[in-house]
């Protein structure tokens, strides 16, 4: 068996893809990887929206200036969360989209975050995905992740990312 490891060495932000389709049970291990995350209590206050259709893909990739690849994308995750279920929704969210994009990772699929939460606030990104995905006014979008077939990959991270600056042992 592989080590998790190994799925996080891997795991890079790709950003274009050929526009083939994954596998079925691709998809559903993706959603897997999402619900199965842990949450703070176990609140369980994050919510997806899984995009597949190409209009809207291309409109989900005008809504911030660093979401184009979301119009190539075989599909896009839109990430919300649930502030009066929890208050830590931005932590559990950021868990299930760690999750994803690991998993993804795993099965040679490419992936990206895509900011949407407190970035190019004059676009208004989350105002637009409400109107266009009928988002309750409850609920919160944290980020959306693009997903396809990746036309390349890049390099796996390696030891060289150990930053001794940034590793305290024992105490700062
Ligand atoms: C909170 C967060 C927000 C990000 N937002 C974007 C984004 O809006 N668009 C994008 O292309 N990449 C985005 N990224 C991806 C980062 O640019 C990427 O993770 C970083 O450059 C490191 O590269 P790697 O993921 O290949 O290791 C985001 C990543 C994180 C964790």
């Amino acid at each position: 068996m592989k080590p998790l490891l190994d799925a996080i060495e891997k795991r890079r932000s790709l950003r274009s893809y050929t526009g083939e389709r994954p596998e079925k049970w691709q998809i559903d291990n993706i959603i897997k990887a999402f619900m199965y995350a842990p949450s703070a209590m176990n609140w369980k206050p994050c919510h997806l929206i899984v995009v597949q259709d190409r209009e809207m893909l291309k409109k989900l990739s005008l809504v911030t200036p660093w979401a184009k690849m979301a119009e190539k994308s075989a599909l896009t995750l839109v990430i919300l969360g649930d502030p009066e279920k929890s208050r830590w929704w931005i932590e559990d969210c950021s868990a299930a989209n760690e999750n994803v994009l690991l998993e993804a990772a795993d099965m040679d699929l490419g992936a990206c975050w895509v900011q949407v939460r407190d970035i190019a606030e004059d676009m208004e990104p989350e105002k637009k995905l409400r109107e266009l995905l009928g988002i309750p006014e409850r609920l919160k979008v944290l980020n959306m992740i693009a997903i396809g077939i990746p036309k390349r990959y890049k390099e796996r991270h390696t030891d060289k990312e150990i930053d001794r600056e940034r590793l305290h042992t024992e105490r700062f």
